[in-house]
């Protein structure tokens, strides 16, 4: 009898989650599998809305931004109640393995069901956020920062055009990788993320130096995650300190939308390909990653308890580069 896999997507939507259930389908039927796509994520289990899949249902999805699966956050999966009522799903649907595709929510989740369950459970991290360890980057990460920098750009010509300083909020949840490169490669003058604490006086100072300088607009990148507790907060702080007029924007789910770059598309394949192999390998409780161009199998669990830092050698120049 034919092995059978199933699939899921979990909390936030990443752009290349489609590839990564293309190339989960795709590879295990060629494999020899039966592959069953769950809609909803973990509720959508609950729900027991399951369906079979096979390379036409994945056809022109590669393309495709947000999931075709569709995804959800599901509170009652979050108890021990839920988690018996999925086990107990999987087994008469004769599920052996399931793939989840999220981030450490998702992986939560599986490691809690793995307790109780004896099928196999494999991780895909997709999450825009990069908050993942274990993996260089997540599926979603970079087609969300080109997004962002892209809008960056944009109030750029505008901040300018009335010497004016912004400060633009980016997703990221409680980590800084998506506020770091998107400030980077946007040129921002200040990058505020959770992981660096900061003086709001001293970016205030920041500000007024950079205008002795000859400087006549400012971006400022906050990271939602940040500690004054986003933008909008932080501008009200900011703004009688640093004695100029603000302007606040927060691009919010914008940037977990949109077509994935080919860097999103080629990891997803990747990912979701070796998740199949690690499936068939015997594998559980891990997670499919990259490190450094080569595919590791990582422990559910570290992929949270573990942290990657934000990259310290930017961090390191960031005021040089705001000179
Ligand atoms: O994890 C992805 C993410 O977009 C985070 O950046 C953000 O904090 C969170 O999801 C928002 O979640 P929700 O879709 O539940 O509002």
């Amino acid at each position: 009898m034919k092995k059978k896999i199933a699939l899921l997507t979990s909390g936030g939507d990443a752009p290349g989650m489609n590839a990564a259930i293309r190339s989960v389908v795709r590879v295990g039927v060629a494999r020899g599998l039966e592959v069953i796509g769950i809609r909803r994520g973990y509720q959508g289990l609950l729900e027991e809305n399951l369906v079979p899949m096979g390379p036409r249902d994945v056809s022109n999805i590669i393309q495709r931004g947000g999931t075709i699966l569709k995804t959800s956050r599901s509170p009652e999966f979050k108890t021990p109640g839920g988690q018996q009522k999925a086990k107990a799903i999987l087994e008469r649907h004769g599920i052996d393995g399931l793939i989840l595709i999220g981030g450490d929510g998702t992986f939560h989740g599986g490691e809690a069901l793995g307790k109780i369950w004896r099928g196999q459970i494999i991780g895909v991290p997709g999450t825009i956020d990069n908050d993942v360890f274990g993996t260089d980057f997540t599926i979603g990460y970079d087609t969300a920062i080109n997004t962002a920098m892209e809008a960056i750009d944009k109030i750029r010509d505008t901040a300018d055009s009335h010497d004016r300083i912004f400060l633009v909020e980016v997703m990221g949840h409680h980590s800084g990788f998506i506020a770091q490169s998107v400030g980077v490669s946007g040129g921002a003058e200040e990058i505020l993320v959770p992981e660096q604490p900061f003086d709001v006086a001293e970016v205030a100072r920041r500000l007024r130096e950079g205008r002795q300088r000859g400087k006549t607009s400012s971006i400022i990148i906050v990271a939602e995650g940040e500690e004054t507790g986003g933008a909008v907060k932080l501008a009200k702080q900011l703004e009688p300190l640093a004695g100029y007029d603000m302007r606040v924007v927060i691009l919010g789910y914008l940037q977990r939308g949109g077509i994935p770059t080919a860097a999103d598309r080629v990891l997803a394949t990747k990912l979701g390909a070796y998740a199949v192999d690690l499936f068939l390998q015997g594998a559980t409780g891990v997670m499919a990653g990259d490190v450094g161009g080569k595919l590791c199998a990582v422990p559910l669990a570290e992929t949270w308890t573990k942290k990657k830092p934000v990259d310290s050698y930017l961090a390191t120049v960031q005021r040089q580069l705001a000179s």
